[in-house]
């Protein structure tokens, strides 16, 4: 295992997803992490990540340096590389220059950490600050026009240092790098295989369900139905898989799910309609966080209900994903004091969401696991892609989605509307190009003319957005064409809406959904 000690870079989890895709375990842990724990823990390597800060920072975020004697390799990466040299008694200092984007890598050395690396290859570069002053045992591997120490080694402690981030895509031979730190430095063998991760969670969840009886809700994604398959698989009908039809899924979506699970996947699902309890609670209500508010408690009310129905079970399955975990995970280090600072846009709510006071044990047999992880995992228990390379779809549905008040005749509306966008972006082939595709609809009314006859009708939406991760997105430059279609079937298809307009903002400054 490769431990990265995290220093608030927003990279962090990335480093641990790129040595992952060299099938080796990586974890993310605090800065704070002690050598005592890191003895503990036993990694086969170190890295310290990137982070804001400069070293010089009254409260600059520092590793124990009794790191420095565990006898284990490490890698500093950016601010990583800078700790390193100035705990290890080189010098730092703020650059005349910083250097952000792209930089050609000129190299010196070509041995261990940069064997495969091509000399000029592209680095990724983000610092302000450089290092002026090698430590002691250290040489210089690579450089380049702006940072005399790109690269550096010593290589008789195994110690390492890039002042670029190898773990970004732009980064070419980034990967290369990687490997050669994994196997070549750090000895580790290629053991974090999908098929040798089922295996252990299914034994695990033997062991720990031994003859109880495990809930699950379902929700139609990818985390839910696949921890659905994983745990039918681990302990057949000892699993009851409960499907909450809140009445803001996509069209034809529940009807779908239960079919393709009950008939293609031989998994009994538990269908509950709770379409109008859910409506219910949010009529008349218009404030975006109020109507989140609401539909998750309402969640956890029919979720609390059904389960005495249906129960008694003493586990509850949920689809807890490494990223959820990661204590650090989207989190800042304010500069100025060194703590964490998460700042809240949206209260998210998940199906399966629920609160920790609930009377189960949990299951949680994805919580190692990145997303792209648990995609190879549901593929490999037979998931269909239709549901591995599902686009996200919020837990709340249509209603963060129709702005303003909830009523039965904007869901349809939007129903249809979004129904179309599928349909096309389906027929174009664009859908695995994109994150998300769907419709919004705004709660007021324009003109418009059809035949001879004046309209007066609600404008839709188009939201069609590229990203990594959800983090941050970009508005897709899609043919006109497929607008076109999507425009012209929407107005003559969907009575009540009489204009589409295409939303073309970047996150950040907007979000992807419009509440
Ligand atoms: P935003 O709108 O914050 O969305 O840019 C980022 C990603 O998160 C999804 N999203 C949600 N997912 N419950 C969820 O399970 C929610 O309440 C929720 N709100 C937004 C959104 O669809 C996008 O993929």
């Amino acid at each position: 295992m490769i431990v990265i000690l995290d220093f608030g870079s927003q990279y962090s989890e990335l480093i641990a997803r790129r040595i992952r895709e060299t099938s080796v375990y990586s974890e993310v842990v605090s800065y704070r992490t002690t050598a005592a724990q890191l003895r503990q823990i036993a990694p086969k390597g170190i890295i310290l990540s990137g982070g804001p800060n400069s070293v010089y920072d009254d409260q600059a975020p520092a590793c124990d340096p009794e790191i420095w004697e565990l006898g284990i390799p490490v890698l500093g990466v950016c601010y990583g590389m800078q700790l390193m040299v100035k705990q290890l008694g080189g010098q730092v200092e703020r650059a005349s220059r910083g250097e952000y984007g792209k930089a050609s890598l000129l190299i010196d050395d070509p041995t261990d950490l940069l064997t495969n690396v091509e000399n000029t290859a592209t680095m990724w570069m983000s610092h302000g600050d450089s290092v002026t002053q090698l430590p002691g045992g250290f040489k210089t591997l690579a450089h380049t026009t702006n940072t005399p120490c790109a690269a550096i080694a010593d290589d008789q402690r195994h110690f390492y240092g890039v002042q670029f981030h190898p773990e970004v895509v732009h980064s070419i031979g980034g990967q290369a790098l990687i490997r050669n730190f994994v196997y070549h430095i750090c000895g580790c063998e290629p053991t974090w295989t999908t098929a040798a991760f089922v295996d252990e969670a299914i034994r695990e969840v033997r062991a720990k369900v031994g003859d109880k009886r495990v809930l699950l809700a379902l929700s139609g994604g990818v985390d839910s139905s696949t921890l659905a398959f994983l745990l039918h698989q681990a302990i057949g009908d000892q699993l009851t898989c409960m499907f909450i039809d809140q009445g803001f899924m996509r069209k034809y979506e529940p009807e779908r799910l239960v079919k393709l699970f009950q008939e293609q996947f031989h998994i009994p699902v538990v269908y509950v309609n709770a379409r109008e309890r859910f409506l219910a609670q949010v009529v008349g209500i218009t404030d975006p966080e109020e109507k989140r508010r609401r539909i998750g408690h309402e969640f956890i009310q029919v979720f609390e209900e059904e389960s005495n129905r249906l129960g008694p079970f003493d586990y509850l399955a949920q689809g807890t994903l490494y990223p959820d975990v990661i204590e650090s995970a989207n989190t800042n280090i304010d500069p100025k004091t060194g703590e964490r600072v998460a700042v809240k846009i949206k209260s998210h709510h998940n199906v399966g969401g629920l609160p920790p006071n609930l009377r189960f044990k949990l299951v949680e047999p994805l919580r190692k696991l990145f997303k792209d992880e648990v995609r190879e995992v549901g593929r490999s228990l037979g998931l269909p892609d239709e549901i591995v390379r599902r686009h996200p779809f919020p837990g709340p549905g249509l209603a963060i989605r129709i702005i303003g008040e909830i009523t039965p005749e904007r869901l349809d509306i939007l129903r249809d509307a979004d129904l179309i966008v599928r349909q096309e972006i389906n027929r174009s082939e664009t859908y695995h190009q994109l994150w998300q595709a769907f419709a919004v609809l705004l709660p007021v009314r324009s003109v418009g003319v059809m035949g001879d006859q004046r309209t007066y009708a609600y404008p839709i939406v188009l939201r069609l957005v590229s990203s990594e991760d959800g983090m941050t997105a970009d508005w897709s430059r899609v043919p006109y064409e497929l607008l076109e279609t999507i425009s012209n079937r929407i107005v003559n298809e969907v009575p009540g809406v009489n204009r589409v307009v295409y939303d073309i903002t970047s996150k950040p400054p907007g979000t992807i959904e419009w509440e």
